[in-house]
């Protein structure tokens, strides 16, 4: 569905990206993982056209992505970024509105009735302030609204970063939902147990460079990413 060959990324001089390959097949649920600054934010950014690469191939559904990003995201490649980027002013409703842009006219009950199901308390909320949510209820509009554009493709950068276990636990459960119910996901993380948990394909990014690709079995197994990113255990 996703396929990445040898991408080069730089800001000015730095070359952040170096030659990156990956690939997503359709439905499956891929994790990105490394330490911070490896480049993670940096891929989702370049795969959902918000920044420019200098060399290498992104394909989707085996044709060239645009380079436009609210073309890509009508090709059904929706980002849910690091950090949320909520409309902060807006009600959770409008938030949710504001993800099905990409369909005009278009009747969106049954897409909130799915994310309310998902998110019990989007419901709850529905009139309430953005910005004035708790982080986890924040987090949960924010792969609500990413929902609401129908991904094909669901890049989910750092999802549950800064929350507490049970909300992140109930996020992790949503995400299985959402995969179960079709969408291909694409999850960026720095905390390789909760990626090891969630996916079942993982790529090690560091320092620009993919240097290990498998299964979380094969991850917890690896001497490198015991010692490194699972504390030894
Ligand atoms: N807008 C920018 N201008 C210049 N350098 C940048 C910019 N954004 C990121 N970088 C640099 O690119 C590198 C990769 O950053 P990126 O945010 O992609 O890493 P990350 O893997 O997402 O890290 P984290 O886990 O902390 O989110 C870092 O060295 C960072 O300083
Ligand atoms: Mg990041």
């Amino acid at each position: 569905m996703l396929r990445i060959e040898n991408l080069h990324v730089y800001y000015g001089k730095a070359h952040v990206l170096k030659g990156v390959s990956l690939h997503v097949a359709p439905g499956e649920f891929v994790a990105v993982i490394g330490p911070n600054g490896a480049g993670k934010t940096t891929l989702f950014r370049t795969i959902s056209g918000l920044k420019e690469h200098h060399h290498g191939v992104i394909a989707f559904k085996d044709a060239p992505l645009p380079k436009d990003p609210a073309q890509i995201v009508r090709r059904g490649v929706i980002h849910c970024p690091e950090g949320r980027h909520l409309f902060g002013d807006m009600t959770v409703r409008e938030n949710l509105e504001m993800g099905a842009f990409r369909w005009d006219h278009r009747d969106m009950s049954d897409d909130l009735e799915r994310v309310y199901a998902l998110f019990p308390v989007l419901r709850e909320r529905e009139r309430q302030i953005a910005r004035t949510l708790s982080g986890g209820e924040q987090q949960m509009l924010a792969i609500g609204r990413a929902l609401m554009g129908r991904p094909e493709l669901l890049l989910l950068d750092e999802p549950t970063l800064g929350l507490a276990p049970i909300v992140r636990k109930a996020i992790a459960e949503a995400l299985q939902q959402i995969n179960q119910d079709g969408v291909t996901i694409l999850l960026a993380e720095q905390n390789v147990a909760f990626a090891l948990a969630d996916a079942r394909r993982v790529y090690l990014l560091e320092t620009g460079q993919i240097v290990k690709v498998g299964t979380p079995e094969e991850f917890r197994a690896d001497e490198h990413v015991r010692r490194v990113y699972l504390g030894g255990v």
